[in-house]
C-alpha cells in the first residue's frame, strides 16, 4: 500500500502542510519567520476580535458531547439559530460542522427531489460533491451565464434547482443578481440554492449579502460559512420550514455527526453581533478602502489584477510553476500569499489569490504591490 501511494504521489502535484502561527490580524509566522498575511478569509479580522474570543472562552462547554438530534443541540446553538434566522429573514437555520458538510448534506438530501440540477461551472467543490452524491441528473452552465440555466429550465417539465455562489471563492467576482431575478421571474419550475460563504458579513447593508437581496421564496436554500468573515468555523443552511424539517429527518451530515461545539456557536454569535453593529459597518468600510487602494496601486503599476470589488483579488499567471515562483518571491519579501493551482482552479489558470482584510494597513498593501511588481519584472510577466 505504501508503495502504491508513493507511486501515485509521484504523479501528482506535490503539496505539503505548513504549520502557521497566527500573530496579529495581519501577520503570521511560519518556521520562525514573520510574514504579512494575504491569504486569509478572515475579511473583517474577527478571528481575534476581543468580543468573539471572550465569548468562546466564557462558554462552559467546549464539546457538544452528542449529535444534534440526540443531546448535542444546546441553548447556545438555539440562540445562534434564532439570531441568524432574524438577520437573514429566513424561517429556519440549521447548523453544520462545516460549510462543506452543509453543502454536501443539503444537495445530497434535497437534490433527489428535483428533476434536474444546474450548477455554475465555478461552483465550489462541496456543491459539486453534493450534486454527485445525490444521484440526480446535473449539468454545469458557463460561469455566471444564468440565461443558459434559464433556457435549460424552460425546456423542462420537471422542477429544477439552480446552484451558484454569491461571491466566487477563487475569482472574487459576484453573481449577477439582476440575471437571477430574471431567471426567477421567467421560470416557474425553478428554485435556487446560493452559497454565500464569501458574501455573508462582507456584502450589502449590515453584511446581509444574499439575504438582503433575495427572499426565502426566491433563494430557498442559502448556505453560510462561518470560517470566512465571521472568523470562526462551521456552516449553516438557512431555509423554509419544510426543507428544514426534511433535512433534520434525512440529512446524514446533520444526523450522524457530533454537533458543533457550543463554544464555537457562541463565538459565531458574537461575530454576527459585531457584523450587524455600527462597528461591523466600520470594518466593511475599512475593507472597501483597502480594496480600492490595492486596486489603484495595481493599476498604476500596470499589474493585471482582475477587477473585483470584493476582498478576493486574483492575479492569474497561467502556468503552475510561475504562480509558485511568484509566491516564493513574495515570501522572500516577507509576504505570505499562496499560489492556487489546478485542480482547485482550471488548467493553465494558476494564480495568486490575494485576500485583503480590514486588518491590513495601507503600508502593508504598498509593500505587497511593490513586491508583486518586483516579481513580475523578475519573471518577465
Ligand atoms: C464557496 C465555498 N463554499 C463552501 C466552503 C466550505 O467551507 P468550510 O471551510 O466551512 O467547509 C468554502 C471554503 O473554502 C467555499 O469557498
Amino acid at each position: 500500500m505504501a508503495r502504491q501511494l508513493e507511486q501515485r504521489g509521484a504523479q501528482q502535484r506535490k503539496r505539503s502542510l505548513q504549520a502557521v502561527v497566527p500573530l496579529s490580524g495581519r501577520e503570521i509566522a511560519v518556521a520562525g519567520q514573520r510574514y504579512l498575511h494575504f491569504s486569509s478569509n478572515d475579511y473583517l479580522g474577527l478571528s481575534q476580535h476581543p468580543q468573539v474570543v471572550r465569548r468562546y472562552a466564557e462558554t462552559l462547554s467546549v464539546g457538544a458531547r452528542a449529535s444534534t438530534l440526540v443531546t448535542g443541540y444546546s441553548d447556545t446553538h438555539a440562540n445562534l439559530c434564532t439570531l441568524l434566522a432574524e438577520v437573514l429573514e429566513r424561517p429556519r437555520v440549521l447548523l453544520f460542522s462545516s460549510a462543506f458538510a452543509a453543502n454536501v448534506g443539503a444537495l445530497g438530501t434535497l437534490g433527489p427531489l428535483y428533476g434536474q440540477l444546474y450548477l455554475d461551472r465555478l461552483a465550489h467543490a462541496s456543491l459539486l460533491q453534493g450534486a454527485r452524491q445525490c444521484g440526480q441528473r446535473w449539468r454545469r452552465f458557463q460561469h455566471n451565464h444564468l440565461a443558459t440555466a434559464q433556457g435549460w429550465a424552460a425546456a423542462q417539465e420537471s422542477s429544477c434547482l439552480v446552484v451558484s455562489e454569491s461571491v466566487f471563492s477563487m475569482d472574487g467576482d459576484a453573481l449577477p443578481a439582476g440575471l437571477l431575478k430574471d431567471l426567477l421571474s421567467q421560470t416557474k419550475n425553478t428554485e435556487v440554492m446560493l452559497d454565500d460563504a464569501h458574501g455573508f458579513g462582507v456584502c450589502g447593508r449590515d453584511g446581509r449579502s444574499v439575504a438582503g437581496q433575495f427572499s426565502v421564496a426566491e433563494v430557498g436554500l442559502l448556505s453560510l460559512a462561518f470560517g470566512k468573515a465571521c472568523g470562526v468555523a462551521g456552516g449553516a443552511i438557512a431555509t423554509d420550514e419544510c426543507s428544514a424539517d426534511y433535512l433534520i429527518n434525512f440529512c446524514p451530515e446533520l444526523i450522524y455527526s457530533t454537533a458543533m461545539p457550543p463554544a464555537q456557536a457562541a463565538a459565531i454569535q458574537a461575530a454576527v453581533e459585531v457584523i450587524i453593529s455600527a462597528e461591523g459597518q466600520q470594518l466593511r468600510d475599512r475593507l472597501a478602502a483597502n480594496v480600492a487602494y490595492f486596486y489603484e496601486l495595481c493599476r498604476t503599476a500596470q499589474l493585471p489584477v482582475t477587477l473585483s470589488e470584493h476582498a478576493i483579488q486574483t492575479l492569474q499567471v497561467g502556468a503552475d510553476h510561475t504562480a509558485l515562483q511568484l509566491s516564493e518571491s513574495l515570501r522572500k519579501a516577507g509576504i505570505w500569499c499562496s499560489a492556487i493551482r489546478p485542480p482547485t482552479v482550471a488548467e493553465n489558470t494558476a494564480r495568486l489569490r490575494i485576500t485583503l482584510t480590514a486588518a491590513h494597513e495601507l503600508n502593508d498593501i504598498r509593500q505587497l504591490v511593490t513586491a508583486l511588481q518586483a516579481g513580475f519584472e523578475e519573471f518577465n510577466l
